[in-house]
């Protein structure tokens, strides 16, 4: 490139960016589809190719180990070029497994890496050095097998070490098998991994910590206070007494399901509604309903054996937030200080217009969302794509699995387009220093789309960081051409 280009570039860098991380960086990588950024924030795809990118999580080398949905375990290399600019040099095979979809979590000590199929949980003995396994797999959890939601979440408890989660969907949209709590469906349970001799049923053993959760595919534990939240993709396809409903109900939700510390909580081992009961999004249009937002409603024909008052707060119990209808919260991640909690949103198959495939993340405080439960606007969305409505037919990314690096900078798995991005603030602190706390606040003026029913404007946020987006390709175009 000459010196003029060059120059150019810089110029052009300087009216892009802060400072603080390099407004473009030497990879070569094309996203496959336009992200939006909210102000303060940068997005920098990763790695590409990958083969469905699901769960996804860091070993004690800084090596990225993904589930690639039917093909098993992948470790990439990921190597930090400076100024907020990564790269994967190369990614070897840990675990060839296609039956392993989703599942992934790493022992503390970095030597057990865990993952899961539909039917079971999975450990091996694993080096960070070679990034290997060694020896055969042990199987800790079984009989989870059903049709339709077939992902089965790992988290590891820091709060009560040894204690390995488990997440289990509904086998259809409506699961009447799930109204029956001996045949797990919709559950999350614990499994004591210390005092353990044979590989547990997920049926008959474990600690309950709820049940009537109809696909909760994202879970995480509150670092500060132990509290465990999980975000549920909740119903389609719904009436209520003969009117369609789905469009603007119900709302997806996040659960807190109590503590394994032992602090005792009544929401632990509760019912949380499915398949009777679902969370009021926009109360307008559900026929006959006085609840407010967040609070449930029966569904289907009305009776005296099918009513809201079944549906109570003293029946039930509630979520403790509400998102926009059918974004699909695929994984929740705490930052370290339990200041903010960070949602991926797959997005909607049963939404027109599209919406979700974004990122957002929600304020915490004292182990509690700083939202109450009514909110519309806890969600603020950080990542999205430029043009969601468009997302029904485009090539748009898909969030799917979240990880902090060592330094905390925020990584992202995309399964339909293959893809790996971390996220980055732009003055170079570190993603994860942002949350409830006036040093690292979100940005207010990124307010969700997901608090309008429409949920797909792209908000002015949305417009002026596409504006920047421009930019950048200006300055791709123009790299690509002096190089
Ligand atoms: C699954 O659980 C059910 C109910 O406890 C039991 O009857 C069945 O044998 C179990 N299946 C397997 C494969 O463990
Ligand atoms: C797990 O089992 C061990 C050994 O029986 C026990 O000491 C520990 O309290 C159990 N953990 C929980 C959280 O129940
Ligand atoms: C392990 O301990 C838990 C209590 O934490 C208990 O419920 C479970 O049955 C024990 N498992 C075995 C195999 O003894
Ligand atoms: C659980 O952890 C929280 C946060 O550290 C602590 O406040 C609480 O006392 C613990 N509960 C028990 C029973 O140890
Ligand atoms: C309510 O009762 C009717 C008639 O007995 C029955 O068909 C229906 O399945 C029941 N609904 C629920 C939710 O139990
Ligand atoms: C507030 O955020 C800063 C970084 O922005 C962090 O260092 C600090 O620990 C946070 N404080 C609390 C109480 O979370
Ligand atoms: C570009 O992005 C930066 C940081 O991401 C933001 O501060 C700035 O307002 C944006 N500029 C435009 C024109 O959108």
């Amino acid at each position: 490139m000459n010196a003029l280009t060059s120059a150019l570039v810089l110029a052009l860098a300087a009216a892009v960016q802060g400072q603080s991380v390099a407004s473009s960086c030497s990879s070569t990588l094309q996203s496959k589809a336009t992200p939006s950024v909210a102000p303060g924030y940068v997005a920098r795809l990763v790695a590409n190719k990958l083969e469905s990118p699901r769960g996804i999580k860091f070993d004690d080398a800084g090596n990225l180990l993904v589930v690639e949905s039917g093909v098993g375990v992948t470790a990439l290399k990921i190597r930090d070029d400076g100024e907020g600019c990564f790269s994967s040099p190369s990614r070897k095979t840990v675990v060839s497994d296609q039956d392993l979809n989703h599942g992934i979590e790493m022992s503390e000590d970095g030597s057990t890496l865990y993952a899961s199929s539909t039917e079971a949980a999975y450990s091996w003995d694993y080096s960070s050095d070679t990034q290997a396994t060694s020896g055969k797999p042990q199987t800790l959890v079984t009989n989870m097998t059903n049709s339709d939601h077939t992902t089965r979440t790992l988290l590891l408890s820091k709060a009560a070490p040894g204690m390995l989660i488990v997440t289990r969907g509904s086998t259809s949209n409506i699961d009447s098998l799930a109204e029956n709590i001996a045949t797990g469906h919709s559950q999350i349970k614990a499994f004591n991994m210390t005092n353990m001799t044979s590989a547990y049923d997920f049926q008959t053993d474990g600690l309950l910590l709820g049940w009537g959760l109809r696909n909760d595919v994202g879970i995480d534990e509150d670092p500060i206070t132990g509290a465990l939240y999980s975000v549920e993709n909740s119903v389609d396809e719904m009436t209520r007494n003969g009117v369609d409903i789905h469009q603007s109900n119900p709302g997806e939700e996040l659960n807190f399901l109590g503590y394994l510390n032992g602090t005792q909580s009544s929401n632990q081992g509760r019912n949380f509604g499915y398949p009777m009961c679902y969370s009021a999004w926009n109360t307008d249009t559900i026929p006959d309903f006085n609840g407010e937002v967040g609070e449930q409603f029966a569904i289907g024909r009305l009776g005296s054996n099918n009513s809201d008052a079944m549906c109570a707060a003293s029946q039930v119990q509630d979520a403790r937030l509400v998102f926009h209808p059918h974004m699909a919260p695929l994984d929740i991640l705490f930052n370290e200080a339990g200041t903010a909690a960070w949602v991926t949103f797959h997005g909607s198959w049963d939404s027109q217009p599209a919406v979700g495939y974004k990122l957002s993340v929600v304020n915490f405080e004292n182990g509690e969302p700083t939202e109450p439960s009514t909110s519309k606007t806890a969600a603020i969305d950080i990542l999205s794509n430029e043009d969601v409505a468009s997302c029904a037919t485009a090539d748009c990314f898909r969030p799917v699995g979240l990880a902090w690096n060592a330094d905390g900078v925020l990584f992202m798995s995309s399964d339909t387009t293959g893809e790996i991005y971390a996220i980055l603030r732009a003055n170079g602190d570190a993603t994860s220093s942002a949350g409830s706390n006036t040093t690292g606040t979100v940005p207010a003026g990124a307010a969700s789309s997901s608090s309008t029913d429409s949920g797909s404007q792209p908000s002015s946020t949305n417009m002026a960081s596409a504006t920047n987006m421009s930019v950048w390709a200006v300055l791709f175009g123009l790299l690509a051409y002096t190089l």
